[in-house]
């Protein structure tokens, strides 16, 4: 049995309510948005696969990793890790996994928050009926009008930083959470609508082409670090919000068994976009690479033409905010945590504080797509160095350390007895691969893209 302790901040109720929070947290716009276009950037297949080998070897190993450090610690991730270092004998220095998570989910919540404004934009945008009739031009027209208007991306990116730091402060969680439990199979019926009109309209014959006939040749050393980058970013590993999500699990539940349909609704989300937007893209004869605003682009097109699209297009931007929303919310509890534990802040006050200053850096954001659009830095704009720096930087050396310590470091009996299993073939997989496989692949996939192997 795994010990017998509760987290100050509180405890889900039991596996489901853990289970959608974390899936809440896993499935964002991350499977939504940036899947599907960071997809047909890296030229599809070859990339897909990638991922998804990501996501099986180095993805769900480290996220049963982080869950087990998150329950055993049960506070925020500072202080899990400075008391697990305590615990094994080893320095304090741990404790910068923590810090460097905070830091990494106030730089992600800053844009992420930005793109959610633009969800929210094509909410009114489809209420308003702006999709009908509307081709190929119009809906390229559409996205540009909104992001080169710096001020309306202000406006949208400040409201759901808002709606973000009131579910925070209130500790209305749960709130949140009964929305989700019902609008996420929603979403995922509507994924699954979009992908039947997709067939029925699009180019679906070239389009699972694209995103499974694997043409190696397409690959780079910067497209592998892209889809390792990626499996982080989507299960959100490697900053703690997992570990915070960990420290509220009760301790008869087994880490392995959710971890796995966390992972499985994660993928299958964002295989279904993709299936629901590339067969759209080839048979608009739209750009695969089109970057950001590829599902702004595409989706307005079959919701114009498709019946009781006005409709379907209201629902499906609402579902992708809330998709967005149960994301954001991870996204600073790390920090906010921290604040009350070692501040002694309230938590209403900890979640403002938090908010604000991820608002502020999301101006940087919001101009990049206007007024900075041809200001770069190491030929990027400031949102494209965000972004590069804590997906493919900052979260696999989160999870470079998560999967050091659990496996160097902590005692073996204590990984056995957090995860509930006998020491057979499944853990000794799983070891292996925390071990030996993925902090080697995190490594040799860093030093491929700078070119060093
Ligand atoms: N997993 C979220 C998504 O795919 O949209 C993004 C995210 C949330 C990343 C929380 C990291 C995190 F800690």
């Amino acid at each position: 049995m795994a010990t017998e302790s509760t987290s100050i901040h509180g405890e889900w109720s039991g596996r489901l309510a853990f289970i959608l929070a974390a899936t809440g947290s896993a499935v964002g716009l991350g499977n939504i948005w940036k899947f599907p276009y960071i997809t047909g950037e890296n030229g599809g297949g070859a990339f897909v696969l990638v991922y998804l080998l990501c996501i099986l070897l180095i993805g769900i190993p480290i996220m049963m990793a982080e869950i087990l450090l998150g329950r055993r610690g049960r506070q925020s991730p500072m202080n899990t890790m400075a008391t697990l270092a305590r615990e094994a004998g080893a320095g304090q220095a741990w404790k910068l996994l923590g810090i460097m998570g905070v830091v990494a989910g106030f730089l992600i919540l800053s844009f992420y928050s930005v793109v959610a404004g633009w969800a929210l934009a094509y909410v009114e945008r489809a209420a308003t009926g702006a999709f009908t009739g509307i081709d190929k031009a119009g809906v390229e027209q559409l996205f540009a009008g909104l992001v080169g208007d710096w001020e309306r991306l202000l406006g949208w990116h400040t409201l759901f930083m808002v709606m973000t730091v009131v579910v925070v402060a209130r500790g209305v969680r749960k709130g949140l959470e009964t929305a989700v439990s019902v609008l996420m199979p929603l979403l995922f019926l509507i994924l699954v609508l979009l992908v039947g009109y997709a067939i029925a309209q699009g180019d679906f014959a070239r389009a699972v082409e694209f995103m499974f006939r694997a043409d190696f040749s397409k690959l780079t050393g910067e497209s592998i670090l892209v889809a390792m980058g990626h499996s982080f970013f989507t299960l959100s590993l490697g900053m703690g919000a997992i570990m915070i999500y960990g420290s509220y699990l009760p301790s008869h539940v087994s880490i392995g068994q959710v971890t796995l349909v966390v992972a499985i609704a994660d993928t299958v989300v964002a295989l279904l976009a993709g299936l629901a937007i590339f067969p759209i893209v080839f048979s608009q004869g739209l750009e695969a690479g089109a970057g950001p605003g590829l599902i702004f682009q595409t989706l307005p097109l079959a919701f114009g033409q498709m019946p009781g699209g006005a409709i379907i297009g209201v629902m499906f931007f609402v579902m992708l905010t809330f998709a967005a929303w149960s994301s954001a919310i991870s996204l600073i509890e790390p920090a906010v945590t921290w604040l009350v534990e070692n501040m002694s802040m309230p938590r209403a006050t900890a979640a403002v504080t938090t908010g604000f200053i991820a608002w502020l850096l999301g101006i940087g954001t919001v101009l990049s797509f206007n007024e900075w659009r041809d200001v770069t830095w190491f030929g990027r704009t400031f949102f494209d160095n965000l972004d590069f720096l804590t997906t493919n930087i900052m979260l696999p050396l989160g999870g470079l350390l998560i999967s050091i310590f659990v496996a160097w470091i902590m005692q073996r009996a204590h990984l056995l007895d957090e995860l509930e299993m006998p020491d057979g073939a499944v853990f000794q997989l799983w070891h292996f691969l925390i071990r030996f496989f993925a902090p080697a692949a995190v490594i040799v996939i860093f030093l491929n893209s700078v070119g060093i192997i």
